[in-house]
């Protein structure tokens, strides 16, 4: 036995203030339902979700090789690649390392393809502020035109094991 009976609230008449924020609430809901595929349609900051399957291992035995076909140089021991102009580049996001450092032009188009040996790992570009996924097994191609010199970092923002905070790369943007 209950304490007291409950009051029969439910069948009681919304309060006027209520009936407001159900309506604020529901119009913001609507106003995001448009605006969200408007946004994946329309926005430039988006991907447009072209992606590949591949062999995780095909993929990481591709981008060492590419790699070592055009690497021009290296900061700190990881190799540094110019990346021709309208073509593909390539990022390897691996426990626990972005590979290589891509050098890219100011107002050109790439495309971008990431993909993991191992796990899911986060590709956040700072201080863009863009973030993606990166699985293993999906080539995930993002077309990127960089708008603005200078280097970017990138650090993975997915945890990845016990390396994860140390996981950073660089993409550097030349004028
Ligand atoms: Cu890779 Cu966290």
């Amino acid at each position: 036995m209950s304490v007291q009976t409950p009051e029969r609230y439910w069948w009681k008449p919304i309060h006027k203030a209520e009936r407001v924020w159900i309506g604020l609430a529901l119009t913001w809901c609507l106003v995001l339902f448009i605006v969200m595929p408007m946004q994946h349609f329309f926005g430039k900051q988006n991907s447009t979700g072209e992606a590949y399957r591949v062999d995780p291992q095909a993929y990481m035995q591709f981008v060492l090789k590419w790699t070592d076909e055009r690497k021009s140089g290296d900061v700190n021991g990881v190799p540094v690649v110019a990346v021709a102009p309208g073509s593909d580049a390539y990022l390897l996001a691996q426990m626990w390392r972005f590979y290589p450092i891509l050098k890219l032009k100011k107002g050109e188009s790439y495309r971008l393809h990431v993909s993991s040996p191992d796990l899911q790992h986060g590709l956040s570009i700072q201080p863009m502020n863009m973030n993606f996924q990166i699985l293993p097994g999906y080539d995930h191609v993002l077309t990127i035109t960089p708008t603005q010199a200078g280097e970017y970092s990138v650090i993975c923002n997915e945890f990845c094991g016990i390396g994860h905070h140390l996981m950073t790369g660089k993409i550097i943007v030349e004028e």
